[in-house]
């Protein structure tokens, strides 16, 4: 192959390559163009005083600062703007002192932001963005989604994304570890933006659950709300409150997961109306483990032992007849229910769910308890019950009853394709990491994962932990006789 340069006008060659035959259609090859120096320089000019626009424009509170006090300190001498300094310091300080919340509203969380936003995410922006394969390249320019604004809580950072138009949310889910990793997380998630296009990535700093919760105070009987009760605390610091009004509510989780201090979290949060008859619970015990400490509490109790005539099963099927009793009396007259002493609400709490429809020997009773179940889940919404069950297993074989509950908890689960199955399609995806949870008691038991109803995205909560000592306290809270301060 031979090459040679062709002179198109001043200025302009074009490499042509010589063809050995010289019959052959000629190839044309497009001019070069040389910008004029000039040109280049002026372009370049520009560029920069954009750029230098841009970051004025950006950094606007901290360059008027400086530049306020270096006006200061060559107009009237350094002693000055030192002086200012300090004089501000002073102020700052005591308002942390006095009120720390409006400090931390007003000037702490800002001005992290700020800093987490400059020096964290804008500078490895590109990079980190570049090497999780977010950027596309297109016609020799890159294409990078943007940053719009950086929001630090104590333990995590939400920082809000412009995705590239025809991107998903899906491609960030995919590089979610990347991500943490490149801005030194402990983990990513993905959550929808304020408008379609925009995407919150929040990246966990600090694990906010890994200390246990100690049981929550019991509240007065006015305060008791059935639609939000709280029993535990969410990632962001605000208490978790499970609704027990109107729906049902599956805990799953492995052994040794917890699922015991949600049930005692509950029967804790409700101790004020059950004391005064307006709640009562129905505890069904396959294991005899974990509800009979607080034996005393519940209003019928029914455990394996009980069961060669089906103990456990009668209670259940007693709760479904008498819900049907309820539902004939009220039909016609009321949709919405209110508890009264004569018609209390009804928690059936069942730990081991899958003990009777699953692993029962008997194939007779499982099949009542099933039916049962089914009967008060599908019509017990509305005239006041409830069921809150527990189960160590969430496949679907074991319980196909679970659909039949609105509200889901994943505690700590064996394995990851288990965490849909509880908590709905998607979960997993969009940071539901239930299966990845610590075993270990202090770190991990108690802390699952919720879907609230106002949002599709999984948030990550802890219950408070119920020790023996308390629920011997809340047995006592409810004998005359005791002393109901010190009880408590
Ligand atoms: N919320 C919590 N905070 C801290 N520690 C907890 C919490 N809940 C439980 N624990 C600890 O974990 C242990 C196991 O909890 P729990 O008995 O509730 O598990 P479980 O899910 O009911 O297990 P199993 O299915 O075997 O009954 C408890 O003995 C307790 O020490
Ligand atoms: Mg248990």
């Amino acid at each position: 192959m031979a090459w040679e340069f062709r002179k198109l006008g001043p200025g302009e060659n074009v490499a042509v390559e010589t063809q050995r035959d010289p019959f052959a259609a000629p190839k044309w090859a497009p001019p070069v163009w040389h910008m004029p120096e000039g040109l280049v320089l002026i372009v370049n000019a520009v560029r920069f005083l954009v750029r230098a626009l841009v970051f004025l424009v950006r950094n606007i509170v901290p360059v008027s600062i400086a530049a306020g006090l270096g006006w200061l300190g060559y107009r009237f001498g350094w002693t000055v703007p030192v002086l200012v300094l300090a004089l501000v310091a002073v102020v700052l300080g005591t308002w942390a002192a006095v009120d720390r919340p409006s400090f931390a509203g007003w000037v702490a969380r800002p001005v992290r932001s700020w800093w987490r936003l400059v020096f964290i995410y804008r500078r490895d922006w590109q990079p980190v963005l570049v090497t999780a394969g977010l950027t596309k390249v297109h016609k020799g320019r890159e294409y990078l989604p943007s940053l719009v604004r950086v929001r630090c809580g104590p333990t995590s950072d939400r920082v809000l994304v412009r995705m590239l138009k025809g991107q998903a949310p899906d491609a960030w889910e995919a590089v979610a570890v990347n991500l943490a990793h490149g801005f030194g997380a402990s983990l990513v998630r993905v959550r929808n933006g304020d408008r379609p296009g925009r995407i919150w990535l929040e990246f966990v700093r600090r694990d906010a659950l890994a200390e246990p919760i100690p049981a929550l105070p019991v509240p007065n009987a006015s305060d008791v709300d059935l639609s939000g009760l709280p029993v535990g605390r969410a990632e962001d610091g605000s208490p978790w409150r499970l609704r027990l009004l109107g729906t049902h509510v599956l805990i799953a989780g492995a052994t040794g997961a917890g699922k015991g201090s949600v049930i005692w979290s509950t029967i804790r949060a409700l101790l004020p109306l059950l004391l005064g008859g307006l709640v009562e619970v129905w505890a069904v015990d396959p294991k005899r483990m974990e509800l009979s400490f607080g034996r005393a509490l519940f209003e019928r109790y029914g455990r394996y032992s009980d069961d060669p005539k089906g103990g456990m099963v009668d209670l259940l099927e007693a709760a479904a007849e008498d819900m049907n009793a309820r539902a004939e009396r009220f039909a016609g007259h009321t949709r919405s229910f209110t508890p009264s002493r004569e018609f209390p609400f009804r928690v059936i709490v069942v730990d081991e769910l899958a003990f009777l429809t699953a692993y029962c020997p008997e194939r007779d009773l499982r099949k009542r308890a099933e039916s049962a179940l089914a009967v008060l889940t599908t019509q017990g919404r509305s005239v006041g019950y409830c069921v809150i069950g527990a189960q160590q297993d969430a496949r679907k074989e074991v319980n196909n009853l679970r659909n039949l509950f609105p509200d889901r908890i994943a505690l700590r689960l064996d394995e990851d394709d288990q965490v849909d199955m509880v908590l709905g399609d998607g979960a997993r995806d969009r940071g539901a990491l239930a299966d990845q949870i610590s075993s270990v008691p202090e770190v991990g038991a108690g802390v699952g994962f919720v879907r609230l109803e106002t949002s599709p995205d999984p948030v990550r909560v802890r219950a408070a932990f119920v020790s023996d000592a308390d629920i011997r306290a809340m047995v006592a809270y409810g004998l005359p006789d005791l002393d109901i301060e010190g009880a408590a």
